[in-house]
């Protein structure tokens, strides 16, 4: 928890915002600010933590590290979802330290003391008569799946997900993540502050000077609209209607701050983010019928962006891992029953991200060289090309202030 200190120094670093303009310096690395960033947006939202096909079958589990919480998600011998904190309740040793498994019973590495898979403490040896194990079970917190997307959230009164849910389900749904398994999964270490990898994604006024692999798909246009791309917005006329016919969503969705979605078709004859534009997988994801879908977008704060195209669907998680270091998890999913080396190969499918992750990540950890200059200042932000980045930083200015100021109204929903 951030102390008095360290809330009055954020305070004062929040009056330095401009809106429109990059964070002051300060909110990149200063570890005071650090803190108050951990409570306020990672230990106090819903956080995209993984796919519910890691863990399909009962007593499967993973691990994630959220902040200075060490986190288990499970599946238990009725097949719910739960997660605790990954933190023995007899001397606060992490229980499960793989970052995934399989357990029937969770058993403390220290002393032993065992944990059913609902959390309940089973078992301790030599704590006397008076010892009431019913008194001792694993923390929980909260969890839900949105559509086979897992989400947790740490806070004890977590913020509304419903209408991320509601909004963003319609466009996901027909691409049922539930039915999936695991291709191929990346994880990376950025030398930034998590902020700059957000903005970073946030935004593709970067793409033409760093992407050439995405580009081969990627049209930059983040609307359907977007009037710098004449020939995409023809495209995107005649996909709107095939997808209409298919019943397949595709306009943007405002989710104000909090989120965002839309589908959106690839440059013209390109099926898939693969660097030759055909599909990555021959077995489609669900019933889906039809190979040239574009993909389905969708970003919600504070840590999470997907991609969900007609093979695959490639998922990115961020979590900080101090003040100007993070961790990028990249999971891409293909159809359940699709076979390795027959229906895909793992290397063809992931290779467009590796290589675009690879790059976002220089581009964040130069970005985080510069603002240590004595010289930087906050510049401002292209309104046209990152109108995203703009509402991201918002967001986070937003979050704090009300963090700070103890105010219960969030500013999400003041924003719906
Ligand atoms: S810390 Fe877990 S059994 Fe002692
Ligand atoms: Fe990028």
């Amino acid at each position: 928890m951030p102390d008095a200190r360290q809330k009055e120094k954020t305070w004062v670093a929040l009056a330095g915002c401009k809106d429109g303009h990059a964070l002051p310096g300060a909110f990149y690395g200063d570890p005071d600010i650090h803190q108050v960033d951990l409570e306020a947006v990672f230990l106090s939202e819903w956080l995209f933590a993984a796919p519910e096909c890691e863990l399909p079958e009962p007593g499967d589990y993973v691990t994630l590290q959220v902040g200075p919480a060490p986190v288990i998600i499970l599946r238990d011998e009725a097949g719910t979802l739960r997660a605790f904190h990954n933190s023995c309740r007899h001397r606060g040793s992490r229980l499960c330290s793989a970052e995934r498994g399989q357990a029937s019973r969770l058993v403390c590495p220290y002393h032993q003391w065992t944990y059913d898979l609902k959390g309940a403490l089973l078992s301790t040896r030599f704590m006397g008569e008076d010892f009431d194990p019913a008194t001792f079970p694993l923390k929980p917190l909260h969890v839900t799946s949105i559509e086979g997307l897992i989400y947790i959230c740490l806070a004890e009164t977590p913020p509304d997900i419903e209408t991320f849910r509601r909004t963003i389900t319609p466009y996901i749904a027909p691409h049922d993540p539930r039915r999936t398994k695991i291709a191929f999964t990346s994880t990376i270490v950025e030398e930034a502050n998590w902020k700059l990898v957000i903005e970073n994604n946030r935004e593709c006024y970067h793409c033409a000077g760093s992407h050439p692999e995405l580009l081969v798909s990627l049209v930059e246009m983040a609307l359907p609209n977007d009037e710098r791309f004449a020939d995409e917005f023809r495209v995107m006329e005649r996909k709107a209607r095939d997808w209409d016919a298919l019943g397949l969503p595709h306009a943007p969705v405002d989710g104000g701050l909090e989120f965002r979605g839309i589908r959106l078709p690839f440059r013209e004859g390109v099926q898939s983010m693969t660097l030759d534009g055909k599909l990555a997988c021959k077995k489609l994801l669900a019933d889906l019928t039809d190979p040239d879908l574009g993909s389905v977008r969708a970003f919600r704060v504070p840590n999470n962006w997907h991609h969900f195209l007609s093979e695959m669907s490639i998922h990115f998680r961020v979590l900080p891992l101090g003040p100007e270091r993070t961790e990028v998890r990249t999971v891409w999913l293909v159809h359940e029953d699709a076979i390795e080396g027959w229906d895909y190969d793992p290397q063809r499918l992931s290779e467009v991200w590796v290589a675009t992750n690879a790059q976002d990540r220089t581009l964040a950890e130069e970005n985080q060289r510069g603002v240590h200059s004595p010289a930087y200042e906050p510049g401002p932000y292209s309104e046209i090309s990152e109108f995203m980045a703009i509402n991201f930083i918002a967001w986070y200015r937003g979050q704090l202030a009300q963090f700070l100021s103890g105010d219960e109204t969030s500013i999400i929903r003041a924003a719906e």
